[in-house]
Formats: C-alpha cells, sequence, structure tokens
C-alpha cells in the first residue's frame, strides 16, 4: 500500500530511502508541513527546530507514553498481562516520568551519576580504549584486514564503561547485551519483529532480577561503584525507593549501550567518508570535542524522541490533540536550514552547535558527559591509529526505526601498517 499523501509526502517513515537518508526525507517534510499530521502511524511530526525545542520544554507535552499503553491494555476484554508487566517496569524509568516526580528522582540520581564521579572515568575509558583498538589491528590481522569496527569497539567500549561503573563483574557482561537487545526491541520499536513483546518481557525480568541481586549485595557490602553511590544518594531525608533504584540502574545499563555505539560508529562512517575533516582532527587533537558535537548534529544516535499531547495544543497553525503521540524529530531539528548554514555538510569547525542530539529541557541526556568522554577518547584514537581506514564494500545496513539511527555493521578495512 502506498502511504503518499496528496502534498506529495510519503507516511511510511520507515520506507528504503527514508532509512537509509532520514535527513532527505525528514527535509522535504519540513519544507512542506513542518508540523505534519502521519496518519499511517496516526503520529504527529515535527522537524522545525523551533517546535522541537517546544515540544521538549514545554509541561503539556507529557513523556509517559507508557501509561496510556497499559490503560488501553487493561481496558481490553482479555488484556495480555504478560505486556501489562512489562509496560509497568518500563513505566518507572526516569525517561518516561513527568515533573514533579521526575524533578526528584532526577535530583537523587544526578548526586550518585554527577560530572565529578564521570570524570574520575576517564583513565579507565582511555585504557579500555587502547585495548580495543589493539584488539581490532590484530583481529584484522587475522581476518585479511576486514573488522566489524561496531562489534570489535563501537559496542564493547561503552558496554564495559557502563558495566564497569555499575559494579558488574567481568564475567557477567556478555549476558548484558542479550537484555539490552530485547529490551532494546521494545523502547525503539523493531517495527518488523513480530516477537518483540515475548522478548522484551524475559530480557527485562530477567535484568530486573540480576539488578536487584546486584543492589542487595552491594546494600550489605558498599563499593566505590556508582551502584553504590544511587543506593547511599540522599536529597535531606529523600532517597530513591527499591522500584526507582533497579529502574534507574536498568535504565542506565541500557542507555549506556546502544545510543553510545551508534554515535562511535556513525562518526567512524562519516570521518570515513570526510577525509578532509578526518585530516582536521588528526592535524588538531583539540578539535575532539568539538568534533563530536558535530556528529551528533550531523548523524547522531537519537534520531526521535517521543511525547504526548497531556491538552489541545497549537503548534505551527495546527491543533495537536489530547492523546495524541508525537514524534519530535531531533534529527529534522539538526538539519533545519533556519539554524544552522549549510545543515547537510560536516564541519567539524562549525561554530556555536546549538544541536539536539541529547534532547533540550528537564530530560535533557544524563550520560551527555559519559558519552561525550567516550566519544572523544576513542574516535580520535581510532584516526589516529588507522588513518588509512576505509569502507569494506559491502552496503550499509540502517536499523528500520524511528528513534535511533545505527548500522548493524560497520566492516572496515583497516589498512594498519
Ligand atoms: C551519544 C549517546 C547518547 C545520546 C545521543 C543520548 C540521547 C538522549 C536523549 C535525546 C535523551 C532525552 C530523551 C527525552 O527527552 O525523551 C536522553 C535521556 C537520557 N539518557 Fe541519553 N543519550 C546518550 C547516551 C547516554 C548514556 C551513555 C547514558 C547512561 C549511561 C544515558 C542515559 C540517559 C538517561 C538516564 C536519560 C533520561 C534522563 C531524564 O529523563 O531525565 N544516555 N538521552
Amino acid at each position: 500500500m502506498s502511504g503518499t499523501t496528496d502534498a506529495g509526502l510519503d507516511d511510511e517513515m520507515l520506507s528504503a530511502g527514508a532509512v537509509a537518508d532520514p535527513y532527505g526525507y525528514l527535509g522535504g517534510l519540513r519544507a512542506v508541513e513542518p508540523v505534519y499530521w502521519n496518519a499511517r502511524y496516526r503520529s504527529w511530526v515535527l522537524t522545525r527546530h523551533a517546535d522541537v525545542s517546544v515540544a521538549m520544554t514545554d509541561g503539556r507535552f507529557s513523556s509517559d507514553r507508557i501509561a496510556p499503553v497499559i490503560a488501553r491494555e487493561r481496558a481490553r476484554a482479555r488484556p495480555d498481562l504478560d505486556l501489562v508487566e512489562t509496560f509497568e517496569l518500563l513505566d518507572r524509568w526516569l525517561v518516561f516520568r513527568d515533573p514533579p516526580e521526575h524533578t526528584r528522582f532526577r535530583r537523587l540520581v544526578h548526586k550518585a551519576f554527577s560530572p565529578r564521579i564521570i570524570a574520575s572515568m576517564r583513565g579507565e575509558v582511555e585504557r579500555v580504549a587502547d585495548e580495543l583498538v589493539e584488539a581490532a589491528r590484530v583481529e584484522a590481522e587475522a581476518a585479511d584486514g576486514v573488522v566489524d569496527l561496531i562489534r570489535e569497539v563501537a559496542f564493547p567500549l561503552p558496554a564495559i564503561v557502563i558495566a564497569s561503573m555499575l559494579g558488574v563483574p567481568a564475567q557477567d557482561r556478555e549476558r548484558f547485551k542479550d537484555w539490552s537487545d530485547d529490551i532494546s526491541a521494545l523502547v525503539f520499536g523493531a517495527l518488523d519483529d513480530p516477537d518483540r513483546h515475548g522478548r522484551a518481557r524475559v530480557g527485562m525480568l530477567e535484568l530486573v532480577g540480576y539488578i536487584s541481586a546486584l543492589l542487595e549485595r552491594v546494600r550489605e557490602v558498599p563499593g566505590d561503584d556508582l551502584a553504590s553511590a544511587l543506593v547511599q544518594a540522599r536529597d535531606g531525608e529523600e532517597s530513591l525507593t527499591e522500584d526507582e533504584l533497579v529502574a534507574i540502574c536498568v535504565n542506565l545499563l541500557f542507555g549506556g549501550h546502544e545510543t553510545t555505539t551508534n554515535l562511535i560508529a556513525n562518526s567512524v562512517l562519516a570521518f570515513i567518508e570526510h577525509p578532509d575533516q578526518a585530516e582536521l582532527l588528526r592535524a588538531d587533537g583539540s578539535l575532539a570535542g568539538a568534533a563530536i558535537e558535530e556528529m551528533l548534529r550531523f548523524d547522531g544516535p537519537a534520531k526521535s524522541v517521543v511525547r504526548i499531547a497531556a491538552e489541545d495544543i497549537e503548534l505551527g497553525g495546527r491543533t495537536i490533540r489530547a492523546g495524541d503521540r508525537v514524534f519530535v524529530m531531533l534529527a529534522g531539528a539538526n538539519r533545519d536550514p533556519e539554524v544552522f548554514e549549510d545543515p547537510d555538510r560536516f564541519d567539524i569547525t562549525r561554530k556555536g552547535v546549538g544541536h539536539l542530539g541529547f534532547g533540550v529541557g528537564v530530560h535533557y541526556c544524563l550520560g551527555a558527559t559519559l558519552a561525550r568522554l567516550e566519544g572523544t577518547v576513542v574516535v580520535p584514537r581510532l584516526l589516529e591509529r588507522f588513518p588509512r581506514m576505509e569502507l569494506a564494500g559491502e552496503e550499509l545496513e540502517w536499523d528500520r526505526v524511528i528513534l535511533t539511527r545505527g548500522m548493524k555493521r560497520l566492516p572496515v578495512r583497516l589498512n594498519a601498517s
């Protein structure tokens, strides 16, 4: 079935073209109807920087998109109680809470997951990055020079770092990838995966069980890890409840996996495709921070976030009705020509980049400092160590999802000397 509207807009946000090049697709929407009702997905789609900023900072746009799903399921004649149980666990995540509950929750988490604690991780991040880059070189030697950079570096780095911060023993880390993949299918909506609810439920319950046991251990014998810091976090009389502790650990482990993996992989791809920019960064390491900011703008891991209108809202001459779902397209905002000059150009010397890659407002990414640290440590190392790295032929396959932007594999010929 073709989803093309009278205005020539394609409602299939996951067509092969839109998945490979979301920027072209979103640019087309922005030019014609920046506040667009997509009938196929029964959702609004916002693509202008100004509207996206409003939707993320105006309290009438609610982040609690889980409670309505639970209510709908419960109202059915024969509700799927397994599904309800899984969604009830998700509903406790910080990212799905609205103020005032969100405010208190975030304040307490921030006491433990603070910029100071993250800055203290630099040495560890550098050590792990060095090890992984060297392991990739060795792997390439054994494999005709070609490696999947996601499997060798972009996935393991953030996974090892967040697991080690939380105090998860090294031998348990492999299990997290499976759990994270299962939950990811639900949270980020792999629409072509019919079994996503069942898998997410199993993954979520196992992960919750694992985290509860971990918290139990650090209550008895506190360490200097993040899990212990979260258990001890106090604000006056207040502390995190058991449910909140489990939810935030799951949210951090999960947040620490997929997004940063995609930041690293998308960055490497952009530098391979823009060798002049890679050369600039190699020549001047002090550009690393600016390079990662430009990456978050140019091809960041978060394509969209979701909000639900808590009441009728006028935006861009349209009326968004109470209860309507809104895709707040960060990828659209980040290429808005009203805000960024020549927005489709990858330019690591760009000044005053007001990108929305980490969101904005009360839900601004809690892991931003950590993600930046990991990106600025590992991407320049890869470019430095493998200056002649190139794509290894295979066509790139992007994840077929609305919310994130990532590749399944990044096969590269390292050409290490
Ligand atoms: C480049 C990597 C990352 C990107 C692009 C990213 C992006 C985002 C975005 C756009 C939001 C806002 C969501 C919304 O408004 O609905 C967010 C929130 C969040 N992120 Fe990240 N993230 C990244 C890495 C991380 C990491 C490494 C962690 C944790 C270790 C993390 C943990 C969180 C948490 C807990 C929230 C919820 C904050 C709240 O609701 O107050 N993120 N992230």
